[in-house]
């Protein structure tokens, strides 16, 4: 298993994102981070519709009310907690989950 540290939690102000590109031994990868209480999850920055990123600026994966994902091509919406599609023309459809490991001190780390 190979682990890139990421940032810290306090990175990201909560309801907001933060995108990364890691080189790993398969090339560039590209994610983002979303914040969530106390949460982070971490989501491959492609969506499911056309395989594509998500985001058209830095760092703006979400909705205007800050309630869900979006997809700035067509508008899906993702939930924050699981990346699935709730409404779009990739709906039912998921975000590829990757792994985090969050140490003690809030350090955010990406495991592949
Ligand atoms: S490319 Fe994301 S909704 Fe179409």
């Amino acid at each position: 298993m190979t682990q890139f540290f990421l940032c810290s939690k306090q990175d990201i102000p909560d309801q907001q994102a933060r995108e990364f590109k890691v080189e790993t031994d398969q090339g560039q990868l590209d994610l983002f981070l979303v914040r969530q209480d106390d949460q982070v999850h971490a989501y491959k920055n492609q969506c499911p519709h056309l395989e594509i990123p998500l985001n058209w600026q830095p760092d703006q994966f979400m909705s205007v009310d800050g309630i869900n994902i979006q997809c700035s091509t067509h508008g899906a919406l993702f939930t924050i907690d699981k990346g699935n599609c709730i409404i779009g023309p990739c709906a039912g459809e998921n975000l590829r989950v990757l792994t985090l490991e969050q140490r003690d001190d809030d350090e955010v780390w990406l495991q592949l």
